[in-house]
């Protein structure tokens, strides 16, 4: 047996390495096993904080994501302090340009968006403004969340493959692994979309496609995240763009693919005409986790000791700090927030 921690986190993504900081700051002592830190679905994101950009219906969804991004400046804040690195967390606000009108409430016109941010496509007739809505820079932030991790104690595994994680009818026994069995009191399983192959949990991989342009003008001109129809252009401050992305259904496929690049070139210089003459930077993708209702699943499994953390969709770097405070707070003192019940795995047959 591997040593003897606490708690066991099965998952080095953003959500398992942010429950293990906030697990560890609360004098609990754990292991995070990851096959390859590299691979977690945080790498396929742009680090959108968008809860009203992504057009979430009201609900507890909602609710949830609200309250993760009100959680990031200071979430954020606690973690640069541990560490003096830069997360380049920016409450830029989102602007979702249309290419239709609209009789909604806080339309703004043409007009208005210009003043906004010059240089949006002519085919542009208004959108919507999402000033609280920002972003953070997920590859620095996946830094900053194993530096963290490392400083406060947390032993992170790399290179361990899970095998299968063995159980009573209620309780988890270990985690078998390529490198040996792990053994904790408690466990959290939070391997993203690959958390299907280690529990009968309908959690399935969306693929997404996205690539990186660099701006050919300095400053770079987009002050704001633009969010369009199936694309979204995240303008970093020093001078890389972001565009994402693609949503396919291919299983864990891998490689970008012309037709997905073309996808959202097409897409981007459309809406932001200025980005065609610039240059393409690097093409990359990764795997949502994702539900049958698109929704994650958080807290209490059919085992006492194992706590879900996963199928957190397009969602994942937003629902961060939440999902990390919520299940510490689970774990430690048994609080279940009543905003959990939502998304517990009853709601599908797991066994
Ligand atoms: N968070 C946006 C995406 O998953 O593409």
């Amino acid at each position: 047996m591997q040593g003897h921690s606490d708690v066991s986190i099965v998952g080095g993504g953003a959500i398992g390495l942010a429950t293990a900081i906030e697990l560890a700051l609360q004098g609990v002592s754990v292991t995070v096993l990851s096959r390859n830190f590299q691979e977690a679905a945080l790498h396929a994101a742009a680090g959108m904080l968008a809860p009203q950009a992504e057009g979430i219906a009201p609900g507890p969804m909602l609710d949830l994501c609200l309250r993760s991004r009100d959680l990031y400046p200071e979430w954020i804040n606690k973690l640069e302090s541990l560490t003096g690195m830069n997360a380049e967390y920016w409450p830029c606000g989102i602007l979702a340009p249309q290419y239709e009108p609209s009789a909604s409430k806080n339309w703004c016109d043409r007009a208005s968006l210009d003043d906004l941010q010059p240089g949006l496509g002519e085919e542009v007739v208004g959108g919507w403004w999402f000033p609280l809505d920002g972003q953070v820079n997920n590859q620095k932030m996946a830094q900053v969340l194993r530096v963290a991790a490392e400083q406060l104690g947390v032993r992170l595994l790399e290179g361990v493959t899970v095998e299968r994680i063995t159980h009573t009818e209620t309780q988890v026994t270990g985690v078998e692994t390529t490198t040996g069995i792990y053994r904790s009191d408690r466990y959290v399983l939070a391997t993203g979309a690959w958390s299907g192959g280690l529990l009968s949990i309908p959690v399935v991989p969306r693929k997404g496609q996205m690539l990186a342009v660099r701006a050919g003008v300095s400053p770079q001109p987009l002050q704001h995240v633009l969010f369009g129809s199936e694309i979204y252009i995240v303008p970093r401050r020093n001078g890389r763009i972001v565009i994402g992305a693609t949503s396919e259904n291919v299983g864990f496929v891998p490689q970008n693919t012309p037709a997905g690049v073309q996808q959202l070139l097409t897409a981007a210089t459309r809406l932001y005409p200025p980005l065609k003459d610039w240059s393409l930077e690097q093409c990359w993708w990764g795997f949502r986790p994702t539900t049958p209702d698109e929704l994650p699943i958080l807290g209490l499994s059919p085992y006492e000791n194992l706590i879900l953390a996963t199928g957190h969709h397009r969602n994942g770097i937003l629902l961060t700090p939440i999902t990390a405070t919520l299940l510490a707070d689970l774990i430690c003192y048994q609080k279940i927030d009543p905003l959990l019940s939502a998304f517990h795995c009853d709601r599908f047959a797991v066994t």
